[in-house]
């Protein structure tokens, strides 16, 4: 199992020398946030959320690579869904400028959006009650990122566990160099969420860093520019509460891998993947997510969309082996997508005019959203003119 490091234990490459530095390093002591620490907060926000979903507002979203897969249903689309059918405010970011943090070729970038516009929707996201933008068409928002970027020190930006992962992963993988957007992404994301006064992010454990930084980008704006009546809310981590999904190779379940199973696939593709999917050697089926994860991958896949559990279905299949597993899993994905790849088909089938429309309305709304949160701003630090 890999070990996701937090802030506070990862390397320093120099001591604190900056007043920036100093602040940083008083303040890690008090407000980095452990994975167990945010899992608690998480079951406690989801009862003040219950109670008063109108205290809160979503905002997450998606870098435009790809269609969306299996992973994205399971471990956020469908809790985004879930929250704004409780009466939450969604946002939704189709983060553009992302996709070039660490690639040339953006590839065809309105075909793209259009797809995982069209998975939103087929997933239940409304766009009657719920807003879904993107980055490049919010100028207000990206200008966020000029104090934004004042507020932190390249020291804490080089630190940041996700940022150091992708970054070998481009030196690495890709032989290509850190760009400056991938350096500073997290703060990009810190103007992403606070243009809209996010409160809310659902993220994985792995993405808890960067939601460190958009916190500390607000207590520091906060304690600059806004010391009398804070202006910008230091928002909750929601954890999800599904585990990853993995891919036809046993591996995280992720579109440059090529090991997942798009939602817009059809049926025979649903059932290669499951044929593909890794298992063991072990004949009798168990629930053992740590020895077996291959296995208990797939029990969570076919308990996920029967409604059952991992444990019961193992009980179920038992002696009967992989085989019958794969046999069930293959059901259970196929007539639990069949209504969302329904609705799927025809949003698709209606061309792109609708799809344009949700987009267009959604931006306009992020806009002036990101407008009146920018004079606000300029207010504040003394630079209206
Ligand atoms: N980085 C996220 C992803 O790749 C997308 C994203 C952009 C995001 N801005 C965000 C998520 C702000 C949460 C909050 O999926």
């Amino acid at each position: 199992m890999s070990v996701t490091m937090s802030p506070e234990s990862a390397p320093t490459s120099s001591a604190p020398g900056t007043l920036l530095d100093l602040e940083a390093a008083r303040e890690k002591r008090t407000t980095t946030r452990s994975a167990a620490a945010a899992r608690e907060r998480t079951a406690e926000l989801e009862g003040l959320i219950a109670r008063d979903p109108g205290n809160y507002r979503v905002l997450t979203g998606d870098r435009p690579t790809g269609a969306l897969h299996l992973g994205h249903l399971l471990g956020t689309v469908a809790n985004r869904v879930r929250l704004q059918d409780l009466g939450v405010e969604v946002f939704l970011i189709v983060a553009d400028y992302q996709v070039i943090t660490d690639r040339d070729d953006a590839g065809d970038l309105p075909a793209t959006v259009r797809e995982v516009l069209l998975d939103y929707l087929a997933a239940g996201l409304d766009p009657q009650r719920s807003t879904v933008f993107t980055h490049s068409a919010v100028p207000a928002l990206n200008q966020l990122l000029l104090p934004f970027l004042s507020l932190v020190t390249v020291n804490e930006l080089e630190r940041n566990p996700t940022v150091k992962a992708e970054a070998e992963a481009a030196v690495l993988r890709q032989r290509r160099g850190i760009s400056g957007l991938l350096l500073t992404y997290p703060v990009h994301q810190a103007a992403d969420i606070l243009f809209c006064h996010g409160n809310l992010v659902p993220v994985g454990v792995d993405q808890l860093p960067h939601l460190e930084i958009t916190r500390t980008v607000a207590r520091r704006f906060n304690q600059r520019y806004a010391a009398a009546r804070p202006y910008f809310p230091e928002p909750d981590a929601l954890i999800a509460p599904s585990t990853t999904v993995l891919g036809s190779d046993g591996r995280r379940m992720s579109k440059s891998r090529g090991n997942a199973l798009e939602l817009r696939a059809t049926e025979d593709e649903t059932a290669a993947f499951v044929k593909r999917a890794k298992t063991d050697a072990e004949r009798t089926i168990t629930y053992e997510p740590e020895r077996r994860p291959e296995i208990a991958n797939l029990l969570q896949l076919g308990a996920y969309f029967t409604g059952s559990t991992p444990e019961g279905l193992a009980e179920e299949v038992g002696a009967a082996g992989a085989g019958r597993l794969k046999a069930l899993v293959t059901e259970a994905v196929v007539e639990g997508l069949r209504p969302l790849r329904a609705r799927r088909r025809e949003l698709a089938s209606a061309g792109p005019r609708y799809l344009d429309e949700v987009l267009a309305r959604g931006n306009a709304r992020a806009n002036e959203i990101a407008n009146r949160t920018l004079d606000d701003v300029r207010g504040l630090m003394g630079m209206r003119y």
